[in-house]
């Protein structure tokens, strides 16, 4: 099978590109027992680097570290959460030992109360852990149990909980957060990662001072990649596939089309490289174009769904980025009143669509959002 340069999903190894501040960071807090809340918008790579974190973690520490990650996007009310989390615990309980007459010893002594059994399927050994009809408070004793396991075997693990904003979005949210805050302030051998996206909803729960979560994690942010790691990732991989370099006209093409946004880069780049030849200015744009045609339909829908206003102010940012929407100019061109333009942006921002770049100014998330709505005027 061809090596996959650019992955529309998780990018680790070879396909990883720099974040070495950022790997360092999280590896550090974690190692230390550090809880960190991993916030970017969609697609910008968190679920990547908590995977190159964990691969380099599994192979360079000298001292045992076991992780696992859960994703709570399926999480619809409290009992699936308390299932997630559940079957998560049984997996991490499960890496902690090396046979399951062990396993189940070790889930004897400290998950008594959710009543273990041990299986083994193609994964490894899981603890089967069985759910009351009290989620908060079993999530609480499974997660208290983990720890007392992870400390009792001298193993250092760490607990991922990925696209966590799902939380936030079901009834009575709070009696979770609560539990999990309750054992996570007092784990000693578990580090936990919460990952999320949208941004609104993560800092309602992070730093709010009346919500459970409040003040309980060191905060990690995850911005654009840089045009120069981005020009040794592309061009070492171009190396490795033509054995030649993109000329400089074509790479800027490609991070001003993608706009570094890593899912892009990824989307077009993954395109170029199937070509025998190396991509030039002319089949950039075209591979481009392909890109916008396969995103039409999803994007309609998303665009659908926004009210006129919204639209109005994604079209002219989509023309213009600004860095005064309230300004004259920008409520001519929109055609808008100040306040129907605040109450548009409060709301594109809330929902991801758009954000406010390093320069201050409001720029449309979606690269090929941006061009869809230009090339439709
Ligand atoms: N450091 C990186 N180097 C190369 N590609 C990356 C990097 N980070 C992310 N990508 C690419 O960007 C895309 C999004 O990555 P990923 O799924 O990790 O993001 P995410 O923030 O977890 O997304 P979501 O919000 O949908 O969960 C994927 O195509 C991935 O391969
Ligand atoms: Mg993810």
């Amino acid at each position: 099978m061809e090596k996959e340069y650019f992955p529309l999903w998780q990018a680790t190894g070879d396909a990883f590109c720099n974040r070495v501040a950022e790997r360092y960071e999280l590896k550090q807090h974690l190692i230390a027992g550090r809880h960190t809340w991993l916030m970017a918008p969609r697609r910008y790579g968190k679920s990547s680097l908590i995977a190159q974190v964990q691969l380099e973690l599994s192979t360079e520490q000298e001292t045992q570290i076991k992780s696992y990650l859960i994703d709570l996007l399926p999480a619809y009310d409290r009992n699936s959460v308390q299932e997630i989390i559940l079957n998560g615990v049984g997996r991490l309980m499960g890496m902690l030992e090396s046979s399951p007459k062990h396993a189940i010893q070790l889930a004897l002594k400290f998950l008594s109360k959710l009543k273990p059994e041990v299986a083994i399927d193609s994964s490894g050994i899981k603890v089967k852990l069985s759910p009351s009809n009290n989620p908060s408070l079993d999530i609480k004793e499974a997660l208290l149990g983990l720890d007392q396991a992870a400390s009792d075997n001298g193993i250092r693990a760490i607990f991922v909980m990925d696209e966590f904003q799902s939380i936030a979005g079901i009834a009575e949210s709070h009696s979770i957060e609560a539990s999990i805050r309750h054992a996570v302030e007092r784990a000693k051998s578990v580090s936990y990662v919460f990952s999320g996206s949208n941004r609104h909803n993560l800092e309602l729960m992070f730093e709010d001072s009346t919500r459970p979560l409040y003040h309980l994690c060191h905060q990690l942010g995850l911005e654009r990649i840089s045009v120069e790691d981005y020009q040794k990732h592309l061009q070492r991989l171009a190396q490795e596939k033509w054995q030649k370099t993109l000329d400089s006209e074509t790479f800027t093409r490609v991070m001003e089309l993608s706009e570094r946004h890593p899912y892009y880069v990824n989307k077009l780049c993954s395109i170029l490289w199937q070509s025998d030849q190396v991509p030039n200015e002319e089949s950039t744009h075209k591979a481009w174009e392909l890109c916008i045609q396969h995103e039409k339909s999803t994007l309609a829908a998303e665009i659908g769904r926004l009210s006129a206003n919204q639209r109005a102010v994604l079209k002219s940012l989509a023309e213009e980025p600004t860095n005064q929407p309230r300004g004259k100019e920008f409520l001519n061109r929109s055609r808008m009143a100040g306040t129907s333009v605040s109450q548009a942006l409060e709301v594109l921002l809330q929902n991801d669509l758009i954000y406010r770049d390093t320069g201050e100014y409001y720029q449309l998330l979606n690269p090929v959002m941006r061009d869809y709505f230009r090339d439709n005027q």
